[in-house]
C-alpha cells in the first residue's frame, strides 16, 4: 500500500503529478498489480469517439489480483463478513482462501453449464456472499456480469436481459428483507416468459420457499457446484475486455447499460478505496449499499477485495428488527470504516439518538456518504452521533459511469466542510462550464460539472449503442465528459455538488429518469398524458411527483391513483412508485408543445409565489387549476 497518501501536502503533490504526467502517475500505481503481460501504453484517448483505452494490450485477470496476488499473505484473513437479515441466524466469515475456492468452484460450474468468455450473465440475487462469488466467478472465466438490483420488477429485469442478450441468470428462490420474504424466482420466471436468450438459470436456495424449476433450464446452485473442482485457471483478459455492464437511468429512454472494462476499473477502484477510506491492514470496512448498484460493485466487492480488506456484507435493512441495527453491527464486528447513503442517515435520524445509545461505536475511524447531496443537518447529526465528533466524514461524489469515487476528502487528511465533497482525487480533472460550455475559471463559481481528462475507471460505452454514449455524455460539451450534475466551487476551491441539472431525479440515492417513470405511468389504459418531476423529500432527498391527465370514466380519483402507482411498481419496481399523483385537467405547455417542467417543479415544491411569466403558454389557465389541486 505504498501509494497511500499520508498528508495534505502529499495529496497536493500526488494530485499535481497526476495532472502533469498522468502516464507516469498511473503506471506507478498499476505497477503493484499482477499483469500476465504488461501494457504498451498507459492511456490513449479522444472524447469525440469517445474512444478511451487504458493500459493498452496488457493481459490480466482481476480475480488473480484479488486472490493469487495476495494469497500468501492473506489466505487466512477474512475477506467477507456476512451479516444475515435476521440477527438470530448464524453469520459467516469467509477467508480469502475460502472465497477463492468458492469462486473457482462456481466458475467451473458456470462453464459446465455452457457459459464462457464474453457471454453475458445476469445476477439477480440477495445480499449473500454468493452474489459476490457470482460476480467474481464471471470475472474469472471472462463472462460479463450484469447485476440487476433484486427490487426491480420482472419487466425491468426482462428489458435488461433482452438488451444485453444474456445467456444465464443467477438468482435465488427468495430474498429476506426486514420482516418480508420476497419470491424472487417467480419474478425471474415471469421475466423469462418475455425473453428468449436465456439458456440456464442457477438458483441459490436462500429462503427455502417452493419454487418452480423448469426442466432443462433451471438448476439449483448446490447441484451446479456438486463435484466441481475448487481449482480454476483464470482466463486471460485484455485490459479493455468488458468486466461488467450495469444499467442506469438517464434523462431519456430506457436505462442504458454502462460498460466498465477490466484493467482501468481494477486499478482505480483499489487505489481510490485505500486512499479515500485510509484503509489499514486489519481494519474492518462496511459499505451498506446493495451489490445491485455501482457502490456495491466498486466498494463492497472489487475495491476492498483487491486491497485485501475485510468487507462486511449486510443482507437486511437499517430498521430491522429495530432502528439500532446498523450500530449493533458496527459494534459486533468492530467496524472501522462505515459507508452509507444520506437517505439512510436521515431515516435513522428520524428515530432520534435513542437507538444509538446502547452502542459505543468506538471502533469507527472514518464514516462516509454517497449517492446524493448530504444536507447540513444530516451531516452534523452523522458527525456528532455516529462519528462521535471524532471521525472524518468522507462525502464521496461519483456515478455509475465514473466507476469510482471522483471528488472526496481523503479521510483524516483533507479538512472537511459540511455538504462539500471537497477536492478531486488524483487523476481526476474537473472543469466547470456555463450553459454554453465556456469554462468558469477560478474559485467562487457555479455551473455544470464536466471532466476534461480520462480516468482509468470511466465508462467506455453504453452496451450495444455507442452513439447513445456519445450523445449522452460527450456531446453537450464537446471534448469533455458531462456528468449531468450542477456544482459550485467555493472560495477555497472546494466542490459542492448541487444535484442533477437534467431530467433525472435522485430518490433515496437511486437514479430515476423522469421519462422512464412517465412511460410506465402511460402504460395504464386510462392515462392520456403524464409529467413527472422531483420535489424535496425529508428522508428520500427527492420524492417523485406525477401530474397525470386521465380518462376518468368508470373510476374514482383514489382508485385511479392507486392503480397508477401499482402500474409503476409493476413496470419498474417499488423504488419508482410516485409519492404523489395529481390528476390534472391539462399540462402547462409552450406554444411548440413542450411541457413546462419548471412550473411543475415549483408547484410540486410548494414554491408557487413566483412561477414566472405564464402568459406565453399555450394553456395558461391550467396552471391555476394545477396549483389549486396540488398535493
Ligand atoms: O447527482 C449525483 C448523485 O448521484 C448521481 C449518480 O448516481 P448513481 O450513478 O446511481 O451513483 C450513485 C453512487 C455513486 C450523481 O450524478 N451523487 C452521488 N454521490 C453524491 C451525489 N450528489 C451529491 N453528493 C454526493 N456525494
Amino acid at each position: 500500500m505504498s501509494n497511500k497518501i499520508q498528508t495534505l501536502t502529499g495529496y497536493f503533490h500526488e494530485y499535481a503529478k497526476s495532472v502533469t504526467n498522468p502516464e507516469e502517475f498511473w503506471s506507478r500505481i498499476a505497477d503493484s498489480f499482477h499483469w500476465q503481460k504488461r501494457w504498451d501504453k498507459v492511456v490513449e484517448w479522444n472524447f469525440d469517439g469517445p474512444d478511451v483505452k487504458w493500459f493498452t494490450n496488457a493481459k490480466l485477470n482481476i480475480t488473480e489480483n484479488i486472490f493469487e496476488r495476495n494469497l500468501f499473505t492473506l489466505g487466512d484473513k477474512t475477506a467477507i463478513i456476512w451479516e444475515p437479515n435476521d440477527p438470530n441466524e448464524p453469520n459467516q466469515e469467509i477467508t480469502y482462501r475460502q472465497l477463492f475456492e468458492k469462486t473457482n468452484q462456481f466458475a467451473n460450474a458456470m462453464k459446465a453449464q455452457g457459459v464462457g468468455k464474453g457471454d453475458r450473465v445476469i445476477i439477480y440475487m440477495p445480499m449473500v456472499p454468493e452474489a459476490a462469488v457470482a460476480m467474481l466467478a464471471c470475472a474469472r472465466i471472462g463472462a460479463i456480469h450484469s447485476v440487476v438490483f433484486a427490487g426491480f420488477s420482472s419487466s425491468a429485469l426482462a428489458d435488461r436481459i433482452e438488451d444485453c442478450s444474456a445467456k444465464m441468470v443467477l438468482t435465488s428462490d427468495g430474498n429476506f428483507r426486514g420482516a418480508k420474504s420476497i419470491p424472487v424466482k417467480e419474478v425471474v420466471d415471469e421475466a423469462l416468459e418475455k425473453s428468449s436468450s436465456i439458456e440456464k438459470v442457477i438458483v441459490f436456495k436462500r429462503t427455502g420457499e417452493d419454487v418452480t424449476m423448469k426442466e432443462g433450464r433451471d438448476i439449483w446452485w448446490h447441484d451446479a457446484i456438486e463435484g466441481q473442482s475448487i481449482e480454476n485457471k483464470a482466463e486471460e483478459m485484455d485490459a479493455e475486455d468488458m468486466l461488467f455492464i450495469l444499467y442506469t437511468s438517464g434523462s431519456t429512454g430506457k436505462p442504458k447499460g454502462v460498460v466498465h472494462t477490466t484493467a482501468g476499473y481494477m486499478v482505480y477502484t483499489s487505489y481510490s478505496f485505500e486512499n479515500v477510506f485510509q484503509y489499514n491492514k486489519g481494519d474492518v470496512y462496511w459499505c451498506t449499499a446493495d451489490v445491485g448498484w455501482i457502490t456495491g460493485h466498486s466498494y463492497i466487492v472489487y475495491g476492498p477485495l483487491l486491497s485485501g480488506a475485510t468487507t462486511v456484507m449486510f443482507e437486511g435493512v437499517p430498521t430491522f428488527p429495530d432502528a439500532g441495527r446498523f450500530w449493533q453491527i458496527v459494534d459486533k464486528y468492530k467496524v472501522n470504516q462505515f459507508y452509507t447513503a444520506p437517505t439512510a442517515i436521515r431515516a435513522l435520524q428520524a428515530y432520534g439518538t435513542e437507538p444509538i445509545e446502547p452502542y459505543s461505536l468506538k471502533s469507527l475511524k472514518v464514516i462516509g456518504s454517497v449517492g446524493e447531496p448530504i444536507n447540513e443537518e444530516a451531516w452534523h447529526w452523522y458527525h456528532a452521533h455516529v462519528g462521535k465528533g471524532k471521525c472524518p466524514i468522507v462525502d464521496t461524489w461519483w456515478q455509475t459511469e465514473t466507476g469510482g469515487i471522483m471528488v472526496s476528502p481523503i479521510a483524516g487528511i483533507t479538512p472537511t466542510k459540511p455538504s462539500y465533497a471537497t477536492l478531486p482525487l488524483p487523476g481526476i480533472q474537473p472543469i466547470i462550464v456555463d450553459a454554453d460550455g465556456k469554462e468558469l475559471k477560478g474559485n467562487s463559481v457555479e455551473g455544470n460539472l464536466c471532466i476534461k481528462f480520462p480516468w482509468p475507471s470511466m465508462l467506455r460505452t453504453t452496451y450495444g449503442d455507442h452513439e447513445r454514449c456519445k450523445q449522452t455524455y460527450f456531446s453537450t460539451y464537446p471534448g469533455m465528459y458531462f456528468t449531468g450534475d450542477g456544482v459550485k466551487r467555493d472560495e477555497d476551491g472546494y466542490y459542492r455538488i448541487l444535484g442533477r441539472v437534467d431530467d433525472v431525479i435522485n430518490v433515496s440515492g437511486h437514479r430515476m429518469g423522469t421519462a422512464e417513470v412517465e412511460n410506465a405511468i402511460n402504460e395504464h389504459p386510462k392515462v392520456i398524458e403524464s409529467a413527472v418531476v422531483g420535489y424535496p423529500h425529508d428522508i428520500k432527498g427527492q420524492g417523485i411527483y406525477a401530474y397525470v391527465i386521465c380518462d376518468m370514466e368508470g373510476r374514482t380519483e383514489d382508485n385511479l391513483i392507486n392503480e397508477i402507482r401499482d402500474t409503476v411498481t409493476k413496470i419498474i419496481g417499488p423504488i419508482a412508485k410516485p409519492d404523489k399523483v395529481q390528476i390534472v385537467p391539462g399540462l402547462p405547455k409552450t406554444r411548440s408543445g413542450k411541457i413546462m417542467r419548471r412550473i411543475l417543479r415549483k408547484i410540486a415544491s410548494k414554491d408557487t409565489a413566483n412561477l414566472g411569466d405564464t402568459s406565453t403558454l399555450l394553456n395558461p389557465e391550467v396552471v391555476e387549476a394545477i396549483k389549486d389541486g396540488a398535493k
